[in-house]
């Protein structure tokens, strides 16, 4: 096995996270190594690949674990309180030094998560993301919740795990589209903190983009997404979130502010076009709006915008909003934000690929003029 060994450290917490190949079969014994108890249960989703979630299971029972094993339907809406209930049920058996494992996307991390934090009054966790998103976004930080039909993640706990196991290899069954979901997370991770990420992934995706292309010449088509990211690709990322992440453990000082970059208008075309425009592709929106403000704002170079786009192009990311979506229904999400209630706008910028920060210098004005261009 060779894997990446990334420490996720700050007040309260220190654990880490293994970036590599071949992980799947040593996850019993990493977790044995931080777990004494007899039992674990393992949390994940009903169309997760089932020899996937086998896999997990007999590497726990031969590290000596008795396994429950409990799939909820897949799908955001079983990230609910009434889920919670009913996998605590579930577990009623186990008792407090059990090991809750998540195996499944950003979804079932943060169900899994909460159910750690609250069951027994908190048991340890411990990540397995299986989406590319889960891997260098959502398994590092130790938010977890559930959502309300009245708001997403509106109830949570901060729960840090004692260990997160990334292996490229599940991402193999992972459709395209979900793939493109974590490659927008890793943009904004190039554009706020590692313009050397930025180039590497501008030349390596053009380069599969230019052999595809010669090859569909030839009759077998493909695209950049039909080639897996390596491990080093999610160590840098995993980093990049932990150090954000260390520093504002709480989400308090602000530091942890500029991975909000994108979101305020990703949110945005998210709930105004009923979440069915997923995630990412709001995000990868949302970072041409947060780059054209950046033009005028925080002095981004016209030529850097471009730049932003051709990348997110080039991984299939969209980057002109579909004529469907009302641009007012997007301002008035926005205006809905709890971040600008109090009438101040605090909007991320950068002033150049590999650097951003928070702002007060923007206006409502220069997000709608954006949104309106977009
Ligand atoms: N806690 C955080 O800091 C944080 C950060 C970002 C996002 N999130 C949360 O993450 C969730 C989104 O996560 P997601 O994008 O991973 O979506 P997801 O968990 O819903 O997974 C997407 C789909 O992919 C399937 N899948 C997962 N792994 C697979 C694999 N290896 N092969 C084939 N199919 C696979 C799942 O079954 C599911 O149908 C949201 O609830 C969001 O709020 C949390
Ligand atoms: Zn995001």
């Amino acid at each position: 096995v060779n894997s990446e060994k990334i420490q996720v450290r700050g007040p309260g917490f220190c654990y880490e996270a293994h970036a590599g190949r071949g992980l799947i079969a040593e996850a019993g014994r990493l977790i044995r190594e931080r777990i004494r108890g007899e039992s674990a249960a393992l949390i994940t989703d009903s169309d997760l690949p089932r020899a996937l979630v086998d896999k997990v299971a007999a590497s726990l029972v031969l590290a000596g674990f008795q396994v429950t094993t409990i799939a909820v339907p897949a799908g955001e809406n079983s990230k609910s309180l009434g889920e919670v209930e009913r996998v605590c049920g579930e577990m009623a058996a186990l008792n407090r030094g059990s090991v809750v494992v998540g195996v499944g996307g950003g979804m079932v991390g943060d169900l899994s998560g909460f159910v750690a934090a609250v069951f027994h009054r908190g048991l340890a966790h411990v990540q397995i993301p299986t989406t590319l998103l889960a891997m260098v976004d959502s398994s590092i930080g130790g938010k977890t919740g559930a959502n309300l039909s009245a708001g997403k993640n509106l109830v949570g706990a901060i729960h840090h795990p004692v260990l997160v196991i990334a292996d490229v290899d599940v991402l193999k069954t992972l459709p395209p589209r979900e793939l493109r979901q974590g490659y927008a997370e890793i943009v904004k991770h190039a554009i706020i903190r590692d313009a050397g990420m930025f180039a590497l992934l501008r030349t390596s995706s053009r380069a599969i983009v230019e052999g595809s292309r010669g090859e569909s010449a030839k009759g077998t088509s493909g695209s950049f997404l039909d080639f897996a990211p390596d491990a080093e690709l999610i160590a840098r990322n995993i980093c990049i979130k932990a150090v954000l992440v260390s520093a504002d453990n709480r989400d308090l000082s602000g530091e942890r502010a500029v991975l909000n970059f994108g979101h305020t208008v990703g949110h945005g075309i998210e709930r105004a076009s009923g979440f069915r425009i997923p995630h990412g592709d709001s995000v990868s929106l949302g970072m041409v709006a947060a780059c054209e403000i950046s033009v005028k704002r925080a002095g981004l170079p016209t030529s850097e915008l471009d730049e932003v786009i051709a990348l997110l192009n080039q991984l299939g990311l969209p980057t002109r909003l579909p004529n469907a979506v009302v641009r007012e229904k997007i301002m008035e999400a926005i205006g809905r934000d709890k971040k600008f209630q109090d009438g101040e706008v605090r909007f991320v910028v950068t002033p150049h690929i590999g650097e951003a920060y928070l702002s007060c210098d923007v206006t409502m004005s220069d997000i709608e003029k954006a949104v309106a261009t977009l």
